[in-house]
């Protein structure tokens, strides 16, 4: 089964375009950049901190999915504001959430409530960026370890282990896990609470091929949110949360690789809000 939204079409970008998507998602593997320009464009674009940060990882492979993720987004966002990478500034909350910090007289692309979410895992580099709002991303490499499949499924709700349950052993269940997990961890980073949400606190109800309900934590009744689930690469599971916004084009362009320039995207439509108070 392939998880995606409708047939996406092909478009290419004007570089002067506004941006009318809600949201742009990049998706970068870890070979799209190699080493040592990783290690070039790392020297020239990271500060301090994430130089520091990058030298502490243990395993080369570690530092390299680091190196690679942290030019990714200052690449993309110095794309989307108009400023040199090197010139971004960010800070994080209590939480560890990273944001752009707004910069003195605004950048030449405007930069007023741009959010952005950065995920990592396996060799892939998730970056969604939108305005006005929170967005949160998540990626997964459907190669996990059934220990790891049996720990995250302990923290969901009773209902959605069953439906979890439900699948035949191996990579039908697997699949299964991971969809509500990635679900999970976007809709709790898009609030900036990562794994401080407890899991089985809000719930999915998912059908083969999209989400069909969405049962939000009690302290988030009055808001609707759209959920978009992909597999841009075989066996790569990605899924993107982000509040619904009725004045906006409910679109989501998808760029592959690294953001060297504006390079063509693939446009799909967010499915349909789910969440919100009972008879919302
Ligand atoms: C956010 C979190 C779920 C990430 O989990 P993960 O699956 O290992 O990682 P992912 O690759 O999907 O995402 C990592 C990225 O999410 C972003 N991130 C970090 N904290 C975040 C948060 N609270 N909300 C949203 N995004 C967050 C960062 O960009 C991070 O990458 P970076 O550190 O290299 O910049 C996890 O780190 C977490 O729960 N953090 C919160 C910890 C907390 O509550 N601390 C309180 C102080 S003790």
């Amino acid at each position: 089964m392939t998880i995606t939204a409708p047939e996406p079409q092909r478009e290419r970008l004007d570089p002067d375009e506004q941006p009318t998507a809600l949201v742009k998602l990049w998706i970068c593997p870890n070979d799209d950049l190699p080493p040592a320009l990783a290690g070039v464009l790392a020297t020239h674009w990271l500060d301090e901190q994430e130089r520091g940060n990058a030298n502490r990882f243990l395993f080369e492979r570690d530092r390299r999915q680091y190196l690679v993720a942290h030019t990714l987004v200052r690449r993309a966002l110095a794309l989307e504001v108009g400023v040199a990478e090197a010139d971004l500034v960010f800070w994080r909350s209590s939480r560890g959430r990273p944001f752009l910090r707004p910069l003195p007289g605004g950048p030449p692309r405007g930069s007023a409530h741009l959010d952005f979410n950065l995920s990592h895992a396996s060799g892939y580099n998730l970056l969604g960026i939108v305005r006005g709002h929170r967005v949160g991303v998540d990626v997964e490499r459907l190669d996990r370890d059934p220990q790891t499949i049996d720990t995250i499924v302990r923290t969901f709700t009773p209902q959605e282990q069953s439906w979890v349950a439900g699948a035949a052993p191996g990579h039908p269940r697997t699949r299964r896990a991971l969809r509500l997990w990635t679900l999970k961890e976007a809709y709790s980073k898009a609030r900036g609470l990562g794994l401080g949400l407890p899991f089985d606190e809000f719930s999915f109800t998912l059908a083969e091929d999209r989400v069909l309900d969405f049962r939000p934590p009690a302290d988030d009744l009055g808001r609707q949110w759209r959920f978009l689930e992909l597999e841009p690469v075989p066996e790569v599971l990605v899924a993107v949360a982000v509040p619904d916004d009725a004045d906006r084009s409910p679109t989501l362009q998808l760029h592959y690789g690294f953001p060297w320039g504006r390079e063509e995207a693939r446009r799909f439509v967010l499915p349909e809000p789910v969440g919100g108070p009972p008879g919302y």
